[in-house]
């Protein structure tokens, strides 16, 4: 493993930020961690680094324990065998573009024939060569982000780290520079720990997705596992867009869990606990149908609101209580009545209480 994190805890003050978190990354995974702003995902990535000291744990980087607590060893963040990219990018603006990428290696005190070979290298990794004796005053953002990716890289590292690395880049360009971190990635084949609060960032980057809450790991898995089988109502919400409705679960039925709105009708959706009960019913925005499907789940509702997004609209649906926000391209007008319609395979039950995934159907 490239990287081992284990019973790690952070606390400043008397507030505890990580509360005992534990994983592993394989040489060449990407891993996220997702979760809201003041999660701990930064922290725990200062860790790693080194620039935090935790409280307790066990730490290790390409089979180097970097960190632990119960033998007393913290490893200076300049000895662990990583590059990291921080959200602010954290440039140097009185020094060359070509001085910024060497910065790792001359505090490594490396000879100046391996420097002037691996800098170049690196520029040309992220498509900066022409730029290597330019002043870092002179960089636009996305610029002096690719600097900063391949000072991250110049010194091969066992271990990426980025932080937040796309989120002070304009929408097109982060799209870009996603798709190029993961090529990167890939060639350099070493283990990355990717923070994110961005669900679409962490959905289309990651072998792995870990998603936080409040200091712990509330769920981890492919993208398409915490996406399509979220634990509960929170990790749902993390990882992409999700409507809510509140229901009474009946208990088990053929082709999955049955449950009831608040009006009396029927839902069936394909799993989730099946303890009877009240609970809630997940559905993504683009699974639900404009418009009665024979033998799906139908709900009614009226159109609150309808968003143009380019190709498609965006609708928002009263039904009874609950708002409802559908992605749809057929055309409906604000103030229809309309039915919606989803199949049992595109609707969850989540435990209102999250602790009680007893049994599933
Ligand atoms: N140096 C610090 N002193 C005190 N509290 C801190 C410090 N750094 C971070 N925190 C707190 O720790 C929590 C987690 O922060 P952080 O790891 O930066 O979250 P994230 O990166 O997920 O947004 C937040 O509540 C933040 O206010
Ligand atoms: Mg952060």
């Amino acid at each position: 493993m490239s990287i081992i994190v284990r019973d790690l805890v952070k606390r400043y003050g008397d507030k505890t930020i990580i509360d005992g978190i534990s994983f592993e990354i394989a040489q060449g995974e990407l891993v996220s961690l997702l979760g809201p702003s003041g999660c701990g995902k930064t922290t725990t990535l200062r860790c790693i680094a080194g620039l935090e000291t935790p409280e307790a744990g066990f730490i290790a980087i390409d089979d180097m324990v970097v960190f632990d607590s119960q033998a007393g060893i913290a490893v200076e963040p300049y000895h662990r065998d990583i590059g990291m990219v921080f959200q602010s990018y954290a440039i140097w603006p009185h020094l060359t573009v070509f001085e910024n990428v060497a910065f790792p290696l001359r505090i490594r005190r490396r000879p100046n024939t391996e420097v002037e070979t691996r800098v170049t290298k690196a520029l040309a990794m992220v498509g900066l060569s022409a730029f290597r004796d330019r002043s870092s005053q002179q960089l636009s953002g996305g610029q002096q982000q690719r600097v900063a990716v391949a000072r991250a890289i110049v010194h091969a590292p066992a271990v990426l780290l980025f932080d937040e690395p796309l989120s002070n880049l304009d929408a097109k360009l982060r799209d870009q520079t996603r798709a190029e971190i993961r090529k990167l990635q890939r060639e350099l084949n070493v283990a990355t720990v990717y923070v994110t609060h961005d669900q679409a960032e962490a959905l289309s980057l990651s072998d792995r997705i870990l998603v936080m809450r409040d200091g712990v790991i509330r769920q981890q898995g492919t993208p398409e596992a915490v996406y399509g089988t979220p634990l509960d109502a929170f990790v749902a919400d993390v990882v992409g867009p999700a409507n809510f409705l509140p229901v009474t679960v009946v208990g088990a039925a053929s082709g999955g869990v049955e449950a009831t709105l608040a009006g009396g009708e029927h839902v069936l959706a394909a799993f989730g606990p099946t303890t009877p009960g009240p609970a809630n019913a997940m559905i993504r925005p683009d699974r639900l149908v404009l418009g009665a499907v024979p033998g799906a789940n139908q709900l009614h509702g009226r159109i609150r609101q309808r968003l143009y997004l380019g190709g498609h609209f965006e609708y928002l649906v009263a039904v009874g209580s609950a708002s409802l926000r559908v992605l749809s391209s057929a055309m409906a007008a604000e103030g229809d009545s309309v039915t919606l319609s989803f199949t049992a395979a595109d609707c969850i039950i989540l435990a209102t209480d999250t602790q009680e995934t007893s049994s599933w159907a």
